[in-house]
Protein backbone atom coordinates (compact mmCIF):
# COMPACT_ATOMS: atom_id res chain seq x y z
CA UNK A 1 0.00 0.00 0.00
CA UNK A 2 1.03 3.48 -0.84
CA UNK A 3 2.16 6.32 2.02
CA UNK A 4 -1.12 8.11 0.43
CA UNK A 5 -3.30 5.76 1.34
CA UNK A 6 -4.82 5.38 -1.91
CA UNK A 7 -4.57 1.46 -3.11
CA UNK A 8 -3.51 0.70 -6.38
CA UNK A 9 -6.77 -1.56 -8.12
CA UNK A 10 -5.82 -3.59 -10.87
CA UNK A 11 -9.13 -5.18 -13.01
CA UNK A 12 -8.64 -8.80 -15.12
CA UNK A 13 -11.87 -8.34 -16.97
CA UNK A 14 -13.93 -5.00 -17.85
CA UNK A 15 -16.80 -6.73 -19.10
CA UNK A 16 -20.83 -6.59 -17.77
CA UNK A 17 -19.34 -6.98 -14.01
CA UNK A 18 -15.63 -4.85 -14.71
CA UNK A 19 -17.17 -2.46 -16.89
CA UNK A 20 -19.74 -1.79 -14.15
CA UNK A 21 -16.86 -1.66 -10.91
CA UNK A 22 -14.53 0.47 -13.55
CA UNK A 23 -17.15 3.13 -14.60
CA UNK A 24 -18.46 3.38 -10.87
CA UNK A 25 -15.42 4.22 -9.54
CA UNK A 26 -14.47 6.72 -12.39
CA UNK A 27 -17.63 8.36 -11.83
CA UNK A 28 -17.67 8.30 -8.24
CA UNK A 29 -14.07 9.50 -8.41
CA UNK A 30 -12.41 7.56 -6.49
CA UNK A 31 -9.55 8.98 -3.69
CA UNK A 32 -9.42 5.40 -2.05
CA UNK A 33 -8.89 3.49 -5.05
CA UNK A 34 -6.68 4.32 -8.21
CA UNK A 35 -7.00 1.85 -10.84
CA UNK A 36 -3.87 1.10 -12.65
CA UNK A 37 -3.95 -1.51 -15.77
CA UNK A 38 -7.17 -3.45 -16.75
CA UNK A 39 -6.81 -6.70 -18.95
CA UNK A 40 -9.64 -7.79 -21.48
CA UNK A 41 -9.60 -9.68 -24.97
CA UNK A 42 -10.24 -7.13 -27.42
CA UNK A 43 -9.38 -3.65 -26.37
CA UNK A 44 -10.88 -2.04 -29.30
CA UNK A 45 -14.44 -2.82 -28.13
CA UNK A 46 -16.04 0.41 -27.29
CA UNK A 47 -16.10 0.75 -23.68
CA UNK A 48 -16.74 3.80 -21.19
CA UNK A 49 -13.64 4.04 -19.79
CA UNK A 50 -12.80 7.74 -20.31
CA UNK A 51 -9.30 8.40 -19.51
CA UNK A 52 -8.80 4.82 -18.15
CA UNK A 53 -8.92 3.92 -21.57
CA UNK A 54 -4.54 3.86 -22.23
CA UNK A 55 -4.61 1.64 -19.40
CA UNK A 56 -5.72 -1.61 -21.02
CA UNK A 57 -3.66 -4.32 -21.80
CA UNK A 58 -4.40 -8.05 -23.42
CA UNK A 59 -1.71 -9.91 -20.89
CA UNK A 60 -3.22 -10.47 -17.69
CA UNK A 61 0.16 -10.62 -16.09
CA UNK A 62 0.57 -6.96 -16.71
CA UNK A 63 -1.81 -6.37 -14.38
CA UNK A 64 -1.30 -8.84 -11.51
CA UNK A 65 2.42 -7.79 -12.05
CA UNK A 66 2.29 -4.00 -12.17
CA UNK A 67 3.96 -2.40 -9.09
CA UNK A 68 1.47 0.04 -8.02
CA UNK A 69 -1.72 -2.71 -8.14
CA UNK A 70 -2.34 -3.56 -4.35
CA UNK A 71 -5.08 -5.81 -4.86
CA UNK A 72 -6.72 -7.32 -8.06
CA UNK A 73 -9.98 -7.79 -8.88
CA UNK A 74 -10.65 -11.07 -11.12
CA UNK A 75 -13.75 -10.37 -13.19
CA UNK A 76 -12.35 -12.44 -16.25
CA UNK A 77 -14.91 -15.38 -15.74
CA UNK A 78 -13.83 -19.39 -16.39
CA UNK A 79 -11.33 -21.25 -15.31
CA UNK A 80 -8.02 -20.07 -17.23
CA UNK A 81 -6.05 -17.86 -17.16
CA UNK A 82 -8.55 -16.84 -14.32
CA UNK A 83 -6.97 -19.63 -11.83
CA UNK A 84 -3.29 -18.96 -12.93
CA UNK A 85 -3.72 -15.41 -12.41
CA UNK A 86 -5.40 -15.34 -8.85
CA UNK A 87 -2.89 -17.91 -7.63
CA UNK A 88 -0.01 -15.18 -8.90
CA UNK A 89 -1.71 -12.67 -7.35
CA UNK A 90 -2.05 -13.70 -4.28
CA UNK A 91 1.91 -15.61 -4.06
CA UNK A 92 2.65 -11.95 -4.85
CA UNK A 93 1.31 -10.97 -1.33
CA UNK A 94 -1.37 -8.92 -3.13
CA UNK A 95 -5.07 -8.89 -2.30
CA UNK A 96 -7.64 -10.66 -4.62
CA UNK A 97 -11.26 -9.91 -4.89
CA UNK A 98 -13.34 -12.37 -7.15
CA UNK A 99 -16.48 -13.12 -8.55
CA UNK A 100 -15.26 -16.12 -10.21
CA UNK A 101 -17.77 -19.62 -8.99
CA UNK A 102 -16.25 -21.68 -10.93
CA UNK A 103 -12.56 -21.82 -10.06
CA UNK A 104 -13.72 -21.43 -6.45
CA UNK A 105 -15.98 -24.29 -6.51
CA UNK A 106 -13.04 -26.47 -8.45
CA UNK A 107 -9.77 -24.73 -7.13
CA UNK A 108 -10.92 -23.17 -3.53
CA UNK A 109 -9.24 -24.74 -1.53
CA UNK A 110 -5.50 -24.17 -3.17
CA UNK A 111 -6.26 -20.70 -3.21
CA UNK A 112 -8.05 -20.10 0.64
CA UNK A 113 -4.28 -22.19 1.76
CA UNK A 114 -2.28 -19.82 -0.51
CA UNK A 115 -3.87 -16.44 1.11
CA UNK A 116 -4.13 -17.86 4.52
CA UNK A 117 -0.51 -18.97 4.01
CA UNK A 118 0.74 -15.39 2.54
CA UNK A 119 -1.76 -13.40 5.15
CA UNK A 120 -3.89 -11.76 2.06
CA UNK A 121 -7.09 -11.26 1.34
CA UNK A 122 -9.53 -13.00 -0.25
CA UNK A 123 -12.84 -11.76 -1.38
CA UNK A 124 -15.27 -14.03 -2.87
CA UNK A 125 -18.79 -12.04 -2.08
CA UNK A 126 -19.41 -11.41 -5.34
CA UNK A 127 -19.90 -15.08 -6.08
CA UNK A 128 -22.93 -15.99 -4.26
CA UNK A 129 -26.45 -13.98 -4.58
CA UNK A 130 -24.38 -10.36 -4.84
CA UNK A 131 -25.62 -7.70 -2.28
CA UNK A 132 -26.95 -10.61 -0.05
CA UNK A 133 -25.05 -11.21 3.06
CA UNK A 134 -25.33 -15.35 2.58
CA UNK A 135 -22.07 -15.65 2.54
CA UNK A 136 -21.71 -13.53 6.54
CA UNK A 137 -24.87 -15.14 7.47
CA UNK A 138 -22.97 -18.44 6.98
CA UNK A 139 -20.38 -17.84 8.41
CA UNK A 140 -21.41 -16.03 11.24
CA UNK A 141 -24.05 -19.22 11.89
CA UNK A 142 -21.82 -22.22 12.24
CA UNK A 143 -18.82 -21.72 14.80
CA UNK A 144 -21.82 -21.79 17.12
CA UNK A 145 -21.62 -25.37 17.04
CA UNK A 146 -24.57 -25.64 14.50
CA UNK A 147 -24.44 -27.66 11.37
CA UNK A 148 -27.35 -28.15 8.31
CA UNK A 149 -29.96 -30.48 8.52
CA UNK A 150 -30.39 -29.35 4.99
CA UNK A 151 -30.44 -26.08 2.72
CA UNK A 152 -32.35 -25.45 -0.01
CA UNK A 153 -31.46 -22.53 -2.22
CA UNK A 154 -32.69 -20.33 -5.40
CA UNK A 155 -29.27 -19.23 -6.66
CA UNK A 156 -29.26 -18.15 -10.44
CA UNK A 157 -31.71 -14.77 -10.90
CA UNK A 158 -31.72 -15.86 -14.72
CA UNK A 159 -33.40 -19.20 -13.84
CA UNK A 160 -35.88 -17.65 -11.92
CA UNK A 161 -36.59 -15.07 -13.94
CA UNK A 162 -37.13 -17.86 -16.79
CA UNK A 163 -39.77 -19.78 -14.59
CA UNK A 164 -41.42 -16.75 -13.36
CA UNK A 165 -41.95 -15.50 -17.07
CA UNK A 166 -43.50 -18.97 -18.20
CA UNK A 167 -45.27 -19.27 -15.51
CA UNK A 168 -47.01 -15.81 -15.56
CA UNK A 169 -46.97 -14.85 -19.22
CA UNK A 170 -47.56 -18.66 -20.14
CA UNK A 171 -44.67 -18.54 -22.77
CA UNK A 172 -42.15 -21.38 -23.87
CA UNK A 173 -38.99 -21.83 -21.96
CA UNK A 174 -37.20 -20.91 -25.50
CA UNK A 175 -39.65 -17.22 -25.48
CA UNK A 176 -38.58 -16.51 -21.92
CA UNK A 177 -34.89 -16.88 -22.32
CA UNK A 178 -35.11 -14.35 -25.20
CA UNK A 179 -36.89 -12.07 -23.14
CA UNK A 180 -34.62 -12.63 -20.06
CA UNK A 181 -31.68 -11.89 -23.22
CA UNK A 182 -33.30 -8.73 -24.09
CA UNK A 183 -34.10 -7.41 -20.81
CA UNK A 184 -30.47 -8.23 -20.07
CA UNK A 185 -30.66 -11.13 -17.52
CA UNK A 186 -29.49 -13.86 -19.58
CA UNK A 187 -26.45 -14.00 -21.62
CA UNK A 188 -26.11 -14.63 -25.29
CA UNK A 189 -25.10 -18.60 -24.55
CA UNK A 190 -27.31 -19.12 -21.38
CA UNK A 191 -26.36 -22.46 -21.10
CA UNK A 192 -24.41 -22.26 -17.89
CA UNK A 193 -27.39 -20.68 -16.11
CA UNK A 194 -30.30 -22.99 -17.38
CA UNK A 195 -28.49 -25.82 -17.25
CA UNK A 196 -27.79 -26.07 -13.48
CA UNK A 197 -24.25 -25.61 -13.81
CA UNK A 198 -23.80 -22.11 -12.11
CA UNK A 199 -26.13 -22.89 -9.84
CA UNK A 200 -23.65 -26.01 -8.87
CA UNK A 201 -20.48 -23.77 -8.74
CA UNK A 202 -22.57 -22.12 -5.92
CA UNK A 203 -24.06 -24.57 -3.82
CA UNK A 204 -20.37 -26.17 -4.09
CA UNK A 205 -18.79 -22.60 -2.43
CA UNK A 206 -21.90 -22.92 -0.11
CA UNK A 207 -20.88 -26.14 0.91
CA UNK A 208 -17.25 -25.01 1.18
CA UNK A 209 -18.62 -22.00 3.71
CA UNK A 210 -20.45 -24.28 5.71
CA UNK A 211 -18.34 -27.49 5.96
CA UNK A 212 -15.00 -26.77 5.36
CA UNK A 213 -13.35 -28.04 2.08
CA UNK A 214 -11.39 -31.19 2.26
CA UNK A 215 -9.39 -33.02 -0.60
CA UNK A 216 -12.53 -35.19 -1.42
CA UNK A 217 -13.70 -32.32 -2.86
CA UNK A 218 -12.90 -32.58 -6.02
CA UNK A 219 -15.94 -35.21 -6.51
CA UNK A 220 -18.21 -32.20 -6.02
CA UNK A 221 -18.67 -31.14 -9.76
CA UNK A 222 -22.03 -30.73 -12.33
CA UNK A 223 -20.77 -34.17 -14.52
CA UNK A 224 -20.31 -36.44 -11.37
CA UNK A 225 -23.29 -35.35 -9.46
CA UNK A 226 -26.70 -34.54 -9.62
CA UNK A 227 -27.35 -31.45 -11.93
CA UNK A 228 -30.26 -30.82 -13.38
CA UNK A 229 -31.03 -27.40 -15.43
CA UNK A 230 -34.58 -25.53 -15.93
CA UNK A 231 -34.51 -26.67 -20.00
CA UNK A 232 -36.85 -29.31 -20.02
CA UNK A 233 -38.94 -27.56 -18.04
CA UNK A 234 -42.80 -26.39 -19.86
CA UNK A 235 -45.09 -23.93 -19.07
CA UNK A 236 -47.73 -27.10 -18.62
CA UNK A 237 -45.86 -28.34 -15.95
CA UNK A 238 -46.06 -24.44 -14.57
CA UNK A 239 -49.44 -24.67 -14.46
CA UNK A 240 -50.36 -28.36 -13.27
CA UNK A 241 -48.06 -27.60 -10.60
CA UNK A 242 -49.52 -24.54 -9.35
CA UNK A 243 -52.59 -26.23 -9.75
CA UNK A 244 -51.61 -28.82 -7.08
CA UNK A 245 -50.32 -25.46 -5.02
CA UNK A 246 -46.63 -25.58 -6.05
CA UNK A 247 -43.94 -23.59 -7.96
CA UNK A 248 -41.18 -24.88 -9.66
CA UNK A 249 -37.94 -23.58 -8.85
CA UNK A 250 -33.92 -24.59 -9.53
CA UNK A 251 -32.60 -25.48 -6.06
CA UNK A 252 -29.16 -25.93 -5.00
CA UNK A 253 -29.72 -28.60 -2.14
CA UNK A 254 -27.66 -29.58 0.76
CA UNK A 255 -28.90 -32.49 2.49
CA UNK A 256 -27.34 -34.27 5.50
CA UNK A 257 -28.40 -37.70 5.55
CA UNK A 258 -27.39 -40.17 8.49
CA UNK A 259 -23.93 -38.97 8.04
CA UNK A 260 -23.81 -38.47 4.46
CA UNK A 261 -24.14 -35.70 2.38
CA UNK A 262 -26.16 -35.16 -0.78
CA UNK A 263 -25.29 -31.99 -2.80
CA UNK A 264 -27.21 -31.49 -5.83
CA UNK A 265 -29.08 -29.01 -7.96
CA UNK A 266 -32.33 -29.82 -9.89
CA UNK A 267 -35.80 -28.04 -10.75
CA UNK A 268 -38.44 -28.61 -7.97
CA UNK A 269 -42.14 -28.05 -6.69
CA UNK A 270 -41.92 -25.74 -3.94
CA UNK A 271 -45.04 -25.16 -1.78
CA UNK A 272 -46.29 -21.72 -3.10
CA UNK A 273 -46.54 -20.49 0.82
CA UNK A 274 -42.78 -21.38 0.85
CA UNK A 275 -40.42 -18.46 1.19
CA UNK A 276 -38.68 -19.80 -2.11
CA UNK A 277 -41.74 -19.93 -4.40
CA UNK A 278 -42.27 -16.11 -3.44
CA UNK A 279 -38.99 -15.10 -5.19
CA UNK A 280 -39.93 -12.94 -7.78
CA UNK A 281 -37.90 -12.23 -11.44
CA UNK A 282 -33.85 -12.52 -10.99
CA UNK A 283 -34.12 -13.06 -6.91
CA UNK A 284 -32.22 -15.14 -5.21
CA UNK A 285 -32.55 -16.75 -1.46
CA UNK A 286 -31.93 -19.46 0.71
CA UNK A 287 -33.75 -21.36 3.62
CA UNK A 288 -31.44 -23.56 5.84
CA UNK A 289 -33.21 -25.79 8.66
CA UNK A 290 -29.98 -26.37 11.13
CA UNK A 291 -29.55 -29.47 13.69
CA UNK A 292 -32.45 -28.01 16.32
CA UNK A 293 -34.89 -28.39 13.28
CA UNK A 294 -34.63 -24.03 13.41
CA UNK A 295 -35.20 -22.60 10.23
CA UNK A 296 -33.93 -19.52 8.98
CA UNK A 297 -33.16 -17.85 5.07
CA UNK A 298 -32.63 -14.74 3.08
CA UNK A 299 -33.53 -13.38 -0.08
CA UNK A 300 -32.18 -10.68 -1.61
CA UNK A 301 -31.20 -9.32 -5.56
CA UNK A 302 -28.99 -11.68 -7.14
CA UNK A 303 -27.56 -11.65 -10.54
CA UNK A 304 -27.01 -8.77 -12.54
CA UNK A 305 -23.82 -6.07 -13.01
CA UNK A 306 -25.07 -3.84 -10.10
CA UNK A 307 -25.68 -6.15 -7.30
CA UNK A 308 -22.15 -7.92 -8.27
CA UNK A 309 -20.49 -4.47 -8.47
CA UNK A 310 -21.66 -3.80 -5.04
CA UNK A 311 -20.56 -6.71 -3.62
CA UNK A 312 -16.95 -6.22 -5.28
CA UNK A 313 -16.77 -3.01 -3.81
CA UNK A 314 -18.24 -4.24 -0.30
CA UNK A 315 -15.16 -6.31 -0.91
CA UNK A 316 -12.67 -3.78 -1.66
CA UNK A 317 -13.67 -1.87 1.40
CA UNK A 318 -13.52 -4.37 3.82
CA UNK A 319 -9.85 -5.44 2.51
CA UNK A 320 -8.64 -1.36 2.60
CA UNK A 321 -9.94 -1.26 6.15
CA UNK A 322 -7.87 -4.07 7.02
CA UNK A 323 -10.91 -6.90 7.61
CA UNK A 324 -10.19 -10.48 7.52
CA UNK A 325 -12.26 -11.70 4.59
CA UNK A 326 -14.45 -14.98 5.32
CA UNK A 327 -12.66 -18.33 4.15
CA UNK A 328 -13.75 -21.66 4.38
CA UNK A 329 -11.79 -23.94 6.93
CA UNK A 330 -10.42 -27.21 6.20
CA UNK A 331 -13.11 -29.64 6.48
CA UNK A 332 -13.35 -33.37 6.91
CA UNK A 333 -13.38 -36.33 4.67
CA UNK A 334 -16.29 -36.06 2.99
CA UNK A 335 -19.04 -38.95 2.42
CA UNK A 336 -21.51 -38.35 -0.43
CA UNK A 337 -25.06 -39.91 -0.74
CA UNK A 338 -25.46 -41.11 -3.87
CA UNK A 339 -28.21 -39.35 -5.86
CA UNK A 340 -30.10 -42.67 -6.44
CA UNK A 341 -30.32 -43.33 -2.40
CA UNK A 342 -32.36 -39.92 -1.99
CA UNK A 343 -35.58 -39.84 -0.62
CA UNK A 344 -38.32 -37.41 -2.12
CA UNK A 345 -41.84 -36.97 -2.89
CA UNK A 346 -42.29 -36.81 -6.73
CA UNK A 347 -44.35 -34.75 -9.46
CA UNK A 348 -45.03 -36.90 -12.61
CA UNK A 349 -46.43 -35.90 -15.77
CA UNK A 350 -46.90 -38.57 -18.59
CA UNK A 351 -48.55 -37.94 -21.90
CA UNK A 352 -50.74 -40.70 -22.59
CA UNK A 353 -53.42 -42.01 -25.18
CA UNK A 354 -57.23 -41.22 -23.37
CA UNK A 355 -58.20 -44.98 -22.77
CA UNK A 356 -59.53 -46.77 -20.35
CA UNK A 357 -57.52 -48.44 -17.90
CA UNK A 358 -54.67 -46.27 -18.46
CA UNK A 359 -53.97 -45.10 -14.54
CA UNK A 360 -54.28 -48.63 -13.73
CA UNK A 361 -51.68 -49.74 -15.24
CA UNK A 362 -49.30 -47.13 -14.49
CA UNK A 363 -50.84 -46.97 -10.67
CA UNK A 364 -49.66 -50.96 -11.31
CA UNK A 365 -46.05 -50.58 -11.94
CA UNK A 366 -45.96 -47.80 -9.17
CA UNK A 367 -47.58 -50.17 -6.80
CA UNK A 368 -45.17 -52.75 -7.73
CA UNK A 369 -41.52 -50.71 -6.40
CA UNK A 370 -43.69 -49.40 -3.39
CA UNK A 371 -44.32 -45.94 -4.64
CA UNK A 372 -48.29 -44.79 -3.40
CA UNK A 373 -49.95 -41.79 -4.81
CA UNK A 374 -50.76 -38.90 -3.26
CA UNK A 375 -52.96 -36.71 -5.58
CA UNK A 376 -53.78 -37.33 -9.78
CA UNK A 377 -55.25 -35.19 -11.96
CA UNK A 378 -56.65 -36.24 -15.37
CA UNK A 379 -58.01 -33.71 -17.34
CA UNK A 380 -61.29 -35.22 -19.32
CA UNK A 381 -60.66 -35.42 -23.23
CA UNK A 382 -62.34 -37.46 -26.55
CA UNK A 383 -61.18 -41.15 -26.50
CA UNK A 384 -57.65 -41.90 -28.08
CA UNK A 385 -56.43 -38.26 -27.86
CA UNK A 386 -53.43 -37.63 -26.22
CA UNK A 387 -53.45 -36.07 -22.82
CA UNK A 388 -51.70 -35.02 -19.68
CA UNK A 389 -51.95 -37.27 -16.69
CA UNK A 390 -50.10 -36.04 -13.41
CA UNK A 391 -49.58 -37.63 -10.75
CA UNK A 392 -47.78 -36.79 -7.25
CA UNK A 393 -46.60 -39.29 -4.93
CA UNK A 394 -45.81 -39.85 -1.21
CA UNK A 395 -42.51 -39.76 -0.09
CA UNK A 396 -40.13 -42.72 -2.04
CA UNK A 397 -36.37 -43.07 -2.92
CA UNK A 398 -34.85 -41.90 -6.25
CA UNK A 399 -33.74 -45.29 -7.25
CA UNK A 400 -37.03 -46.31 -7.21
CA UNK A 401 -38.50 -43.50 -8.95
CA UNK A 402 -35.97 -43.94 -11.55
CA UNK A 403 -36.89 -48.01 -12.32
CA UNK A 404 -40.75 -47.32 -11.58
CA UNK A 405 -40.70 -44.44 -14.45
CA UNK A 406 -38.28 -46.17 -17.49
CA UNK A 407 -41.18 -48.97 -16.98
CA UNK A 408 -43.78 -46.70 -17.17
CA UNK A 409 -42.73 -45.42 -20.61
CA UNK A 410 -42.73 -48.81 -21.70
CA UNK A 411 -46.37 -49.08 -21.56
CA UNK A 412 -48.16 -48.61 -25.22
CA UNK A 413 -50.15 -46.28 -23.68
CA UNK A 414 -47.42 -43.75 -22.71
CA UNK A 415 -46.17 -41.02 -25.03
CA UNK A 416 -43.49 -38.15 -24.68
CA UNK A 417 -43.32 -35.88 -23.18
CA UNK A 418 -42.99 -37.50 -19.79
CA UNK A 419 -41.17 -36.33 -17.29
CA UNK A 420 -40.70 -36.69 -13.57
CA UNK A 421 -39.76 -33.75 -11.07
CA UNK A 422 -38.93 -33.48 -7.32
CA UNK A 423 -41.36 -31.93 -4.28
CA UNK A 424 -39.62 -30.18 -1.93
CA UNK A 425 -41.43 -30.52 1.76
N1 LIG B 1 -22.75 -10.93 -15.09
C1 LIG B 1 -23.25 -11.14 -13.87
O1 LIG B 1 -24.37 -10.74 -13.55
C2 LIG B 1 -22.42 -11.85 -12.84
C3 LIG B 1 -22.93 -12.03 -11.54
C4 LIG B 1 -22.16 -12.66 -10.58
C5 LIG B 1 -20.90 -13.10 -10.91
N2 LIG B 1 -20.43 -12.96 -12.19
C6 LIG B 1 -19.10 -13.47 -12.49
O2 LIG B 1 -18.26 -12.37 -12.83
C7 LIG B 1 -17.28 -12.79 -13.77
C8 LIG B 1 -17.35 -11.90 -15.00
O3 LIG B 1 -18.62 -12.02 -15.58
P1 LIG B 1 -19.13 -10.99 -16.70
O4 LIG B 1 -20.57 -11.27 -16.86
O5 LIG B 1 -18.69 -9.62 -16.37
O6 LIG B 1 -18.33 -11.54 -17.99
P2 LIG B 1 -18.10 -10.78 -19.37
O7 LIG B 1 -19.12 -9.73 -19.57
O8 LIG B 1 -17.97 -11.85 -20.40
O9 LIG B 1 -16.69 -10.06 -19.19
C9 LIG B 1 -15.48 -10.76 -19.17
C10 LIG B 1 -14.35 -9.78 -19.27
O10 LIG B 1 -13.11 -10.46 -19.17
C11 LIG B 1 -12.30 -10.19 -20.33
N3 LIG B 1 -11.53 -11.39 -20.59
C12 LIG B 1 -11.99 -12.65 -20.77
N4 LIG B 1 -10.97 -13.50 -20.98
C13 LIG B 1 -9.85 -12.78 -20.92
C14 LIG B 1 -8.47 -13.07 -21.06
N5 LIG B 1 -8.06 -14.32 -21.31
N6 LIG B 1 -7.57 -12.07 -20.93
C15 LIG B 1 -7.97 -10.80 -20.70
N7 LIG B 1 -9.26 -10.45 -20.55
C16 LIG B 1 -10.20 -11.42 -20.67
C17 LIG B 1 -13.27 -9.81 -21.43
O11 LIG B 1 -12.62 -9.02 -22.40
P3 LIG B 1 -13.45 -8.33 -23.62
O12 LIG B 1 -14.26 -7.24 -22.97
O13 LIG B 1 -12.43 -7.81 -24.52
O14 LIG B 1 -14.30 -9.42 -24.20
C18 LIG B 1 -14.33 -9.04 -20.64
O15 LIG B 1 -13.92 -7.71 -20.45
C19 LIG B 1 -17.57 -14.28 -14.04
O16 LIG B 1 -16.78 -15.07 -13.20
C20 LIG B 1 -19.05 -14.41 -13.69
O17 LIG B 1 -19.39 -15.72 -13.32
C21 LIG B 1 -21.16 -12.33 -13.16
Amino acid sequence: MKPSGVRGVGLLGCGTVGGEVAGYLVRERSAQFKIHKIAVREPGKPRRLGRLKDRLTTDWREVVDHPDVDVVLELMGGEQPAFAAMKRALERGKAVVTANKLVLSRHGRELYDLARRQGVYLGLRATIAGIHPMIFFLHLALPAGKSIRSLHAVLNGTCNFVLDEMESASRSFEDAVRVAQKLGYAEADPSLDVLGRDTFHKISIIHQLVYGVSAADGRISPDRGLCEGIDRITAEDLHFAAELGYRVKLLGTIESVEGRRSIRVHPALVPKEHVLALLKGAENGMVMVDDYGEKSGYTGLGAGAKPTRIAVLQDLHAWAAGQAGVLPGEGRTLNLLPADEIASKYFLKFTVIDRAGVLAQISRVLWRHNISISAVIQKERREGDRVPLIITTHETMERSMRRSFKEILRLSVVRSPSTFLRIVP
